[in-house]
C-alpha cells in the first residue's frame, strides 16, 4: 500500500485523477486531499474536490484548501474546464465541508508524521507545495516521492513553450524542482498520449454512474492542440505512482523558466548536455495500451462498489 497526498485544482482530468486513486483502494492510501488555485478559482476547486470526495466514495480523507493564487504576479485560468472546473458535469452537492487550516500545513504536518512513507502528486500549479518546501524544508526528507503532472521537454500547451500548471506559477515550480528532491515530471510529452478517443469512451460507457461523470466529462474536455480527443493530462501522474513501468523516465536536470518574455513556465530539460546531478526524473514515454487497461480496470473496480 502506497500512501499519497494529491494537490489538485479539479479541473476535469483532476477529477479522472481522483476516480483512478479511489478505484485503486487496494495499492493507494490516499492520506489527504488539498486544493489549489489554477484551473479555476480556489473556491471551485474546493467545491469540486469536496462534491468528488462524496460521488467517489473517498470516505473520510481530509480535503484541505491552499493558495487562491500564484506566488507572484498575475493568475492564468483555464478555460478548457469550464466556468465550474468540471465541464458540463454536475455532481450532487457534497453534505460535508472542507477541513480547517490551511492546506500546506496539512502538507507538512502529514509528511512530518509520515516520513519516508507518503507520495506528493501534484497536478496543478504548485504553489501549495512550493510553500510547503519553504515553510518545512525537512518535507523534501520525509517524501517518499515527488510526482507531478506538469511542464513537457518539447512543447507547451498554454504557450509555444509553456505547460499550464507551470506557467499558472513559475516561480514555484522553480522552488519545487531545485528543492533537492528527484521530481518525477509526468509532462505533456506522455500525457498527450493517453487521449480519451472514441474506443476509449466506448469502454467507459458501460460503468454505471460513473460514467455520468467520465463521459461527459472527457467529452467537454478538448482543447486545442488535441486531435483525436482529450488528453487526461492528471490521471498520468497517479498511473506512474501505481505502476512506474508503464513509463519510461529519464534523468535530467529541469530549470523552470521565470524570466522569460516568450518562454515563461517552460521546463528547460537538460538530459546530459552539462553534466550537473540530476534533479528530476522525466517520463519520455507511455505504454498507452497498458495504461487504459489499468485505468479502466480501476474505473471498473469503483463503479462496482
Ligand atoms: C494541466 O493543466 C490543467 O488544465 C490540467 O488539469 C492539467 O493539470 C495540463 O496541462
Ligand atoms: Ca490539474
Amino acid at each position: 500500500m502506497k500512501k499519497v497526498l494529491i494537490d489538485c485544482d479539479p479541473g476535469i482530468d483532476d477529477a479522472l485523477a481522483l476516480a483512478l486513486i479511489a478505484g485503486s483502494r487496494d495499492a493507494l492510501d490516499l492520506v489527504g486531499v488539498t486544493t489549489v488555485g489554477g484551473n479555476v478559482d480556489l473556491s471551485l476547486t474546493t467545491a469540486n474536490a469536496l462534491a468528488l470526495r462524496e460521488f467517489l466514495d473517498l470516505g473520510d480523507v481530509p480535503v484541505t484548501p491552499g493558495s487562491a493564487g500564484a506566488l507572484l504576479r498575475h493568475t492564468v485560468r483555464a478555460t478548457v474546464h469550464g466556468t465550474s472546473g468540471l465541464g458540463t458535469v454536475v455532481l450532487p452537492a457534497p453534505l460535508r465541508g472542507p477541513s480547517p487550516g490551511h492546506a500546506v500545513d496539512f502538507i507538512v504536518d502529514a509528511l512530518r508524521a509520515a516520513p519516508g512513507e507518503i507520495t506528493l502528486v501534484g497536478v496543478g500549479p504548485l504553489t501549495n507545495l512550493a510553500l510547503a518546501v519553504r515553510k518545512e524544508p525537512r518535507v523534501v526528507e520525509w517524501a517518499r516521492d515527488i510526482v507531478i503532472m506538469g511542464g513537457s521537454y518539447t512543447r507547451g500547451n498554454h504557450t509555444p513553450a509553456a505547460e499550464f500548471n507551470m506557467l499558472a506559477d513559475p516561480e514555484a515550480a522553480a522552488i519545487v524542482f531545485e528543492a533537492g528532491w528527484t521530481v518525477t515530471m509526468v509532462g505533456l510529452d506522455v500525457t498527450l498520449s493517453a487521449v480519451v478517443d472514441t474506443a476509449v469512451l466506448d469502454r467507459m460507457r458501460p460503468l454505471g454512474r460513473l460514467a455520468e461523470l467520465l463521459v461527459p466529462g472527457a467529452q467537454s474536455y478538448k482543447e486545442v492542440t488535441d486531435d483525436d480527443g482529450p488528453a487526461i493530462h492528471d490521471a498520468c501522474a497517479v498511473a506512474y505512482v501505481l505502476d512506474p513501468s508503464l513509463f519510461t523516465c529519464v534523468p535530467a536536470v529541469v530549470n523552470v523558466e521565470t524570466a522569460g518574455i516568450h518562454t515563461r513556465g517552460m521546463t528547460v530539460t537538460d538530459f546530459a548536455v552539462t553534466g550537473r546531478q540530476a534533479n528530476a526524473l522525466v517520463a519520455t514515454a507511455l505504454d498507452v495500451p497498458r495504461f487504459w487497461d489499468l485505468m479502466i480496470a480501476a474505473y471498473g473496480r469503483l463503479a462496482a462498489r
